[in-house]
């Protein structure tokens, strides 16, 4: 173990809250997300309501996920929503040209992605047409989820079997409208967004939180001109999509999920850390215009991004999750909840078989990711007051080049209970800490651990528990300070009480 490092939580007169929607999830007709993950193919013997699957449902429901973002991604600005309602075998089929070319029967639709958030108790948030739709079709799903007049829309609606208006509140306005969502540029997108905005009704009962189609990486220009150009009385949240590539690259090999060795590892978590830096650029943008911090910036697509699993369809977006994904999980919830000011919400990429998933399915079974267990760790600090940290990180070094191996947030409970998630990158050392905590009375320090032998271990269908988490028992209470052994590549999150 490396010398002892001091931690201070800053406990007295916390005045920021951690919104609960930093824990947002993500479902996109994407690959297995939707069809063959939450929607299940018919003849599957698997506990159903309608074709949900119900032990996701029963998953997602313990790690309490507050937002679900639905139909996409880039499926959204191509995808008709009137297609997905009514009786399913009079639906046209549509061709997902982003994603694989499948055909999309559109069985799972407005009224089926209503019934899952209400099973797992969640905020839906719609992403609407702006690429390839009309202010018209954006505006007519509206009165059909929100109004209660009788309207054709509200009428088809109560024929659909919903006789009650669903009142959706959060609506994403277009998405990557830099990409494929359009190809805008940042002064045309906000032009346009004002016009669907404009478009965009409140219902009796349901006032919208519209959200601008928000930057890529690192592009200033694009969060500087929507602050600009949009005025802030028409726009409730702003977005950022951050993914981590393990080789940093667009073009050729991203990097392989599982397998892998330290140079990609540290490659990896150094991606992941560049997080901190670009909320910061953004949300120093966002304070020149917005100094009261009411416009919310949401991260609504993040995790990371590995090449496919050696023979799945490549549009399919199917990857393992291992130990070190977990640890970027981790480190990224981290920043968010530091960053808890300005980042109001953020959407893991995604809940279900793609990417950065919580859960992955192969016919009947399924397993929980490493990525999961974080998730189910973190849910502590939803809603809870944000207490600052002091600190300074001791490094872990890799060919030359150095990141900090520690981080961590902290938070306090509706209760008066403490948690204080930890995270240690560096693979081969534990890190001992010593945590005064002026302002913070407490009898008990209890927690739980993630970690495993390995950082690329992963949990397969045949050894669904390979990764999973553990009490733990390196903290201890010494008068009023913490003691602390952390161990190598773990996640901990401590309860003081
Ligand atoms: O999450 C996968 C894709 O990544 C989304 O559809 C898109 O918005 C982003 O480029």
């Amino acid at each position: 173990a490396q010398a002892t490092v001091p931690i201070t939580v800053q406990a007295g007169n916390p005045s920021l809250v951690i919104s609960k929607d930093i824990q947002g999830q993500f479902a996109e007709h994407l690959g297995r997300c939707i069809y063959g993950g939450f929607w299940a193919e018919p003849g599957l013997s698997v506990p159903q309501q309608g074709r949900i699957r119900l032990d996701i449902v029963e998953a997602l429901k313990k790690i309490h996920v507050p937002n679900l973002r639905w139909p996409g991604g880039c499926f959204a600005d191509t995808y008709h929503w009137h297609d997905g309602v009514g009786p399913t075998a009079q639906r046209p089929k549509m061709l997902n040209l982003w994603w694989g070319n499948t055909l999309e029967d559109n069985s799972f639709g407005t009224h089926e992605f209503m019934e899952l958030c209400q099973l797992l108790g969640t905020t839906p948030y719609l992403a609407a047409n702006v690429g390839s739709g009309t202010v018209q079709e954006m505006s007519n799903w509206m009165e059909y989820l929100n109004s209660n007049e009788d309207t054709p829309m509200v009428l088809e609606r109560r024929k659909n079997g919903h006789p009650e208006p669903y009142k959706v509140s959060w609506w994403g306005i277009g998405n990557e409208s830099w990409g494929c969502g359009g190809n805008m540029t940042a002064e045309y997108y906000t032009d346009v967004y004002k016009r669907y905005a404009t478009f965009a009704h409140d219902y009796p009962g349901t006032r919208l939180k519209k959200i601008v189609s928000g930057a890529n990486g690192d592009d200033t220009h694009w969060t500087e001109t929507c602050m600009k150009n949009i005025p802030l009385n028409q726009m409730w949240g702003l977005t950022l999509h951050q993914y981590t590539l393990p080789t940093g690259s667009w073009s050729g090999s991203k990097g392989k999920a599982t397998g892998f060795g330290e140079d990609m590892y540290f490659s990896t978590l150094r991606n992941c850390l560049k997080m901190d830096a670009i909320v910061t650029k953004h949300a120093a943008i966002m304070d020149k215009y917005d100094k009261d911090k009411k416009v919310a910036l949401l991260v609504d697509e993040w995790g990371v991004w590995t090449d496919v699993e050696p023979g799945t369809n490549p549009g399919f977006l199917y990857q393992q999750n291992t130990l070190r994904d977990a640890l970027v999980a981790g480190t990224t919830l981290n920043i968010f909840n530091n960053h808890c000011d300005r980042v109001k919400g953020a959407n893991l990429a995604q809940a279900v078989n793609v990417l950065q998933a919580l859960v992955l399915t192969d016919k009947e079974k399924m397993l929980l990711t490493p990525t999961y267990h974080v998730f189910d760790l973190y849910q502590v600090h939803q809603d809870a007051k944000f207490l600052p940290l002091q600190f300074t990180s001791p490094e872990y070094s890799f060919g030359g080049e150095k990141i900090p191996a520690l981080n961590a947030s902290a938070s306090k409970d509706k209760n008066g209970a403490v948690h204080i998630s930890l995270v240690n990158l560096d693979p081969k050392n534990a890190l001992n800490l010593e945590t005064a905590l002026p302002g913070v009375r407490f009898k008990t320090v209890t927690g739980r651990v993630l970690t495993s032998a390995s950082v690329s271990d992963y949990n397969t269908f045949d050894k669904p528990n390979n990764i999973k988490l553990a009490a733990f028992t390196g903290a201890k209470k010494r008068g009023d300070k913490l003691a602390v052994t952390l161990p190598a590549k773990s996640v901990v999150v401590l309860e003081l009480k």
